[in-house]
């Protein structure tokens, strides 16, 4: 179908009253028109659920309350605060977005969605949401929840694993929106379309009973609203084995510390501080035997992450002779390693599994 058909000039107007009287409210930057506020809850909200960013929220702004003082830390406070929230490319960009607003645009974010999106970690449908939510501007977002919406409502099937598609599928979301709306109406729209994706419109047993555009969705009438999005390249994990070897090392005043390396700038992790990485169990082992312990296996695990299916292998050890082995591995290793204190951990960006992990091992240390 072509954009705009089947698109009854009321479903933005369904919508609107729909996320008035039953979309999400009192969220912490639903009450604020404040672009860094917006942008900041917008792309903490790409990738992780809302319960999740309420809690990392507040604890970023208390440190960040603006952008000057975002672009003006440093990378490692940043990506400390970030460490637990994933996709750690979203903070490095955060970081890069606030040093240009601040030193580019005066501290003041563009307010038109085009002009946002020539900033770092903006795509389009982050740009439509801050400039709707912020300016009332007449743009539509296109995250994953609202092509869902939109293809099941048109019954949409075009296949959105093509690129192609893209176009066409952002002329449809354009052809939805209200007509001329207010500042507010745009909002609730904008709002309206996240919380029909998340709430009802779900991707597998949609809530259909309950959804104020069941009289017109085609989707629906065709008996199987789930068909769409038709996607037909779906998203490949490639398995891999990591051996992760965890170091410790017992100081002077009896407390225990770590030893962790500065991932480097891209890949996996990129930026944060973890425990050296090795492909198979022989180098694990081969780099430890400079330890004095005996190498203790603990049982392996999964981790997902977008592209790869992670199964981590922990080693660990113990090591008398700590100033040895930071000038060995400082032979070894590009970026900077140290020994990090178990009880500082907090204020370190480690990946979210080592957090975990060595939380355990300060427990029984
Ligand atoms: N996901 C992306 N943006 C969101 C928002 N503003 N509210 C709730 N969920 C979201």
């Amino acid at each position: 179908m072509k954009p705009g058909e089947g698109a009854p000039g009321d479903f933005a107007r369904r919508l609107i009253h729909w996320q008035r009287e039953h979309g999400r409210s009192g969220l912490p930057w639903q009450a604020t028109r404040d672009p860094y506020r917006v942008w900041l809850s917008e792309v903490m909200l790409q990738q992780t659920q809302v319960s999740t960013v309420l809690d990392y929220f507040p604890r970023f702004l208390a440190r960040f309350p603006d952008v000057q003082a975002l672009a003006g830390a440093s990378s490692d406070e940043v990506m400390s605060l970030w460490s637990g929230l994933g996709y750690y490319s979203r903070a490095r960009n955060l970081h890069r977005c606030a040093q240009i607003v601040a030193e580019q645009y005066g501290g003041v974010f563009p307010a038109s969605a085009q002009a946002l999106t020539t900033l770092p970690g903006i795509g389009a449908s982050t740009a439509a949401a801050i400039a709707a939510f912020c300016h009332g501007e007449p743009v539509s977002i296109l995250d994953g929840n609202v092509r869902r919406v939109l293809t099941r409502f048109t019954a949409f099937d075009g296949d959105v694993s093509q690129g192609a598609v893209q176009k066409t599928l952002h002329e449809l979301a354009q052809s939805m929106l209200p007509k001329a709306p207010s500042a507010a109406d745009m909002a609730a729209y904008t709002q309206g379309l996240m919380d029909l994706g998340a709430t009802l419109c779900t991707r597998s047993k949609p809530a259909c009973e309950r959804c104020p555009m069941r009289s017109d969705c085609k989707g629906l009438a065709g008996g199987d609203p789930t068909r769409y999005p038709v996607k037909t390249r779906k998203l490949k994990r490639r398995h891999e084995s990591w051996w992760l070897a965890v170091v410790i090392s017992s100081v002077a005043d009896g407390s225990s510390c770590v030893w962790l390396e500065r991932r480097p700038d891209r890949g996996i992790w990129a930026g944060l501080y973890c425990s050296p990485v090795l492909a198979d169990e022989a180098a694990a082992l081969a780099m430890l035997s400079d330890c004095s312990g005996e190498p203790q296996h603990l049982e392996p695990f999964a981790h997902s992450l977008t592209h790869r299916e992670l199964r981590l292998h922990p080693v660990v050890v113990r090591c008398d002779a700590p100033d040895a082995w930071a000038t060995v591995r400082a032979a070894h290793c590009e970026e900077k390693g140290q020994w990090v204190d178990l009880i500082d951990l907090a204020d370190w960006g480690l990946p979210a599994p080592l957090r975990t992990l060595l939380a355990g091992l300060a427990g029984s240390a």
